[in-house]
């Protein structure tokens, strides 16, 4: 009877087993393969990127994946494997290549992660033909000449933000001043590309209410690299049995925003959501290119002012000398300067962009057909490569002593220097609203300069922490200054 069992136990058993070694020996030989065989195999890089893509979905998810590569070019050089099919470049001579020449290479199917409301936007999209006509109908709205014209909107959001500042500085309590400069950030892409003003300054609530609908959208870049059959289920499953109000309600209420913007704007209308309508686009997803707007446009630019705002705090002497430019400037009455034009002021804005890391990881691209040779290394084509905003701006090469806010450094800038400053990204796909965000940047510092607003004041944190995620989130959602 025991003879029986063992003998019965034996056939069921064989199927199951012989499964498990087959996809052991699977395992093995494509581990082998990746390793020594695959077109990649020449670059280096720690054994478990190699071998499998959880390695840097792990380091996406925790939010460190930027610095952990910085430690992994110190060790490996200037190319590392960080999957099994890609690699990332530190250097910044790839750029032309990957970003700029011939509209660069496409961008990675992972950027369908980013997709709105089941649209592909003109951030997401991977398709240069799909891109064009859209791209091509709003770009106007981004141009000198129409910002120029809106100068004085732009200038009225400005103001409101420090008005507000002034106010919240009464209290004597610590100032959330990430809070504030999303705002700022919602009002003038609103303001500017809708003409219609979401007016988020003026919100009495603790936090901005369109903030976690940014905030969810912000996470997506926890799974940015995840294929995207498996990105949606678990979006799907998410919004199943994970959703929580807040988010729930800044949702609907972004929507309904959106929603009756899109509604009321006629074709003629020479706004964002009147241009695309002309360009024949569906309601929907106008919609939908409306709301990206909102997504891109407010915690980047609000990253980037709350940074600089802590920086003028901690660096007192610099805020002086920031002062000093923007009082003689202003002294000169008729004859005054834009704020544009102003050396330092520009210098403060462009640290800011540099160590702000607004995006730091890496914007991830395809090598064509045909393959790509870069300096004697070659990337088979199919094979994903790119550079990152924390690996170049974060160079001590390049930028000496790179994590320190040192404007001075941009008023002598070097080549290499103009070469190495990625925040905007670089060439066709670069950020199509790069001069939207840099005039807010200078107006507002400008302003926070001629009101003294952030004389004698301290900052709470003594450290600012991020997950580096495509979009990268500050830890607490606080940059917080207490006015003495
Ligand atoms: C300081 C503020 C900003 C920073 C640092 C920033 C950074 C970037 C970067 C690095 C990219 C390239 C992404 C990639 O290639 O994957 C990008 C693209 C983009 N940004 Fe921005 N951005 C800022 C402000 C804004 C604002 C205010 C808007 C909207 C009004 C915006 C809308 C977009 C869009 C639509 C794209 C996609 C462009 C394309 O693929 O054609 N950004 N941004």
């Amino acid at each position: 009877m025991a003879l029986q069992t063992l003998f019965l136990g034996v056939i069921v058993a064989r199927p199951i087993l012989s499964s498990i070694l087959a996809t052991l020996a699977f395992l093995l030989i494509r581990s082998l393969y990746r390793i020594y065989v695959h077109p990649l195999s020449h670059i280096p890089g720690p054994t478990l990127p190699k071998l499998t893509s959880l390695w840097l979905y792990y380091h996406a998810y925790v939010g460190d994946e930027a610095s952990t590569i910085h430690k992994l070019h110190k060790q490996h050089g200037p190319n590392v494997r960080v999957s099994p099919n890609e690699v990332d470049i530190s250097d910044a001579d790839a750029i032309p290549a990957i970003y700029v020449s011939k509209g660069g290479f496409p961008k990675a199917a992972c950027y369908a992660n980013f997709d709105m409301d089941g649209h592909k936007t003109i951030f997401s999209t991977t398709d240069a033909e799909y891109r064009s006509p859209r791209a091509k109908a709003v770009v106007p709205l981004f141009s000198t000449k129409a910002l120029r014209e809106n100068e004085a909107a732009i200038w009225g959001c400005v103001d409101s933000m420090v008005e507000r500042l002034k106010e919240e500085a009464e209290t004597k309590r610590a100032v959330n001043v990430l809070n504030l400069t999303r705002s700022l950030a919602v009002d003038t892409v609103s303001t500017h590309l809708f003409r219609e003003n979401y007016d988020g300054v003026s919100e009495r609530g603790p936090v901005l209410s369109v903030s976690a609908f940014v905030d969810a959208f912000v996470a997506v870049g926890r799974f940015f690299y995840l294929p995207n059959t498996a990105f949606v289920w678990l979006e799907w499953a998410v919004g199943k049995w994970a959703a929580d109000r807040k988010t729930d309600d800044s949702r609907t209420l972004v929507d309904k925003f959106v929603g009756n913007l899109v509604t009321n704007t006629s074709t003629k209308s020479a706004t964002y959501p009147g241009r695309l309508l002309a360009a024949g686009l569906s309601y929907s997803e106008v919609k939908a290119q409306c709301k990206d707007l909102i997504f891109a446009g407010t915690d980047s630019t609000g990253m980037n002012l709350a940074i600089i705002m802590r920086n003028m705090v901690l660096f007192p002497k610099k805020y002086q000398k920031l002062k000093e430019e923007v009082n003689s400037n202003i002294a000169l009455g008729a004859d005054a300067e834009d704020a544009q034009a102003l050396p330092y002021l520009n210098a403060v804005v462009k640290e800011g962009l540099r160590i702000s890391m607004a995006t730091p990881t890496r914007l991830p691209h395809v090598v064509p057909t045909g393959g790509w040779t870069f300096k004697d290394t070659y990337f088979p084509a199919g094979s994903i490569v790119g550079c990152s905003a924390y690996e170049l701006h974060f160079n001590p090469i390049i930028f000496p002593e790179p994590q320190s806010f040192k404007p001075e450094r941009w008023l002598n800038a070097t080549e290499a220097m103009s070469k190495y400053w990625f925040a905007f990204g670089a060439g066709s796909r670069a950020c199509i609203a790069r001069n939207l965000a840099t005039l807010e940047l200078q107006f507002a510092t400008e302003r926070l300069a001629r009101s003294n607003v952030l004389e004698g004041v301290r900052a709470v944190q003594s450290e600012v922490e991020i997950f580096e995620w495509f979009n990268s989130k500050v830890k607490g959602e606080r940059i917080e200054l207490i006015w003495k």
